[in-house]
């Protein structure tokens, strides 16, 4: 007889965390502060009051430990949450390995992916403060459909401008933010100053999320009606996404087990952070000891070949300067079908942590993740967005580490997004198209040199 094995790990609706956890509270040692470009002092609330709601600026800066996650976002989170933990078994099996693997799964999320968990807590804040509009960014194109869905819950109007490499690559993500009832506009754009600067110097620029996020605040800033979502780097995002470790944290126990390590893709920081810092907590305490692993992209290796300095958010040096690692706020990385993986810079949270050894982190070249996607795929039967294949690849790494040493470590993976609008990029790896662009490229390491040549100066 087959033995009955326990795929999913599910909790029910009552018992999802009602609360976020705020890392702020419980670090070591406490991050740099965010500073002014004009006055190089640290920023205030009112230096952030003409882009976001005083209620998401206070958790951008609060030190409470944990904040209420409102009634209002509990109830959209319904719709999907607790997303499900799954044992990899058949994965586990192809790799012949004695390691245990589990993943989390944000996929059954309205856009596919974890971005929802911030968007809809964005979007009832702005409409609480009376805000008619968010702008934003999008990579990938799952951002956008995630704030197009939460402004739909809450009423607002949305406008996305979606970086040129991922618009034309992925055209079903436009239609579906277009479904939910935004407006997309491919970035670099004609309609900001930001993007006729770029245009008028790269007419045929593919876009980063950096010139993206400089095109969107332009038109934030114009408007007292409209404000600027981001999604993903800031602390309050961050935040917001800790529902995900929360819910880990129990469904783990709930199988008995206690994670060894934890590997996920770090884009700006937001999927990576959202499960991991209820795990780091729980070792801070003395309560377990796991070792907590950021994967990138080799096409746009912020934290393991960046510096860790004080650089703007954007291209065109309209945010806030923070201290993260940076590969240089002018680099435009190459367009990697991981769009969401293409920034920049790093969450200045994570960029803390890896700065204080709390977390590690290794860069991985595309074609290696799409061949572990693809493994995934053919194993545990869903198509992974090529952002978290980054963190397949390095928790397969470590469970043919384990069939080597027999050792059964229990890894625990974020499988942030699917894939299934990312079709074309498997494609493209399938048909053999998808070349690497990595370090050890002498142009992509010229090209960081620029770029890091042109960081701010912080007096
Ligand atoms: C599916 C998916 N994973 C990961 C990321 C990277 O962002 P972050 O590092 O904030 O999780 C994105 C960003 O767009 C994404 O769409």
């Amino acid at each position: 007889m087959t033995e009955i094995k326990q795929h999913k790990i599910l909790l029910t609706e009552d018992e999802m965390p009602t609360r976020w956890y705020n890392v702020l509270h419980d670090l070591p040692t406490p991050p740099p502060p965010v500073l002014h470009p004009g006055t190089g002092e640290p920023v205030g609330p009112d230096d952030l009051s003409g882009l976001f709601p005083m209620d998401l600026i206070m958790q951008e800066v609060s030190a409470d430990q944990y904040v209420d996650i409102p009634d209002e976002v509990l109830d959209v989170y319904r719709l999907w949450r607790p997303s499900p933990l799954y044992r990899a078994h058949r994965l586990e099996k192809a790799l012949g390995t004695p390691a245990r693997i589990y993943y989390k799964y944000e996929g059954v999320s309205p856009a596919g992916s974890h971005k929802p968990n911030t968007a809809v807590p964005q979007a009832f804040y702005n409409a609480k403060a009376g805000i008619k509009k968010l702008t934003t960014e999008t990579g990938a194109g799952q951002w956008g459909s995630s704030l197009a869905f939460a402004c739909a819950q809450f009423g607002l109007d949305c406008e996305v401008w979606q970086v040129r490499a991922s618009y034309d690559q992925k055209p079903y993500r436009r239609m579906m933010i277009e479904t939910f009832g935004g407006k997309v506009h491919p970035s670099p754009s004609d309609l900001t100053e930001a993007g006729r600067k770029i245009l008028a110097e790269h007419p045929d620029s593919t876009g980063s999320l950096g010139i993206a996020i400089s095109e969107a605040v332009e038109m934030a800033a114009q408007d007292p009606a409209t404000n600027y979502a981001l999604g993903s780097v800031l602390n309050h995002v961050l935040l917001h996404q800790t529902i995900i470790g929360e819910e880990a944290l129990l469904q783990l126990a709930r199988a008995g087990e206690t994670a060894d390590l934890l590997v996920g893709c770090t884009g700006g920081g937001s999927n990576f952070g959202g499960l991991m810092f209820p795990f780091l907590r729980e070792k801070w305490a003395g309560r377990m000891g796991p070792a907590v692993r950021a994967v990138e992209p080799s096409a746009c290796p912020s934290l393991t070949q960046g510096t860790y300095a004080y650089d703007f958010g954007d291209t065109a040096g309209m945010t806030p300067l923070m201290k993260m690692h940076t590969l240089g706020h002018d680099f435009v990385p190459d367009p990697i079908h991981a769009g969401g993986l293409r920034y920049h810079g790093m969450s200045p949270l994570i960029s803390h942590l890896y700065e204080e050894g709390e977390i590690e982190a290794v860069a991985k070249p595309q074609t290696e993740c799409f061949a572990a996607g693809v493994l995934f795929a053919r194993t545990e039967g869903i198509v992974p967005a090529p952002e978290p294949t980054h963190a397949i690849a390095a928790a397969v790494d470590e469970a043919v580490r384990c069939r080597e040493t027999g050792e059964e470590k229990v890894i625990l993976t974020a499988l942030c997004g699917h894939g299934h609008l990312d079709l074309p990029a498997y494609d493209a790896y399938l048909s053999g198209r998808i070349v690497d662009h990595g370090w050890e490229d002498p142009e992509l390491q010229a090209a960081v040199a620029e770029a890091l040549g042109k960081l701010p100066v912080v007096t």
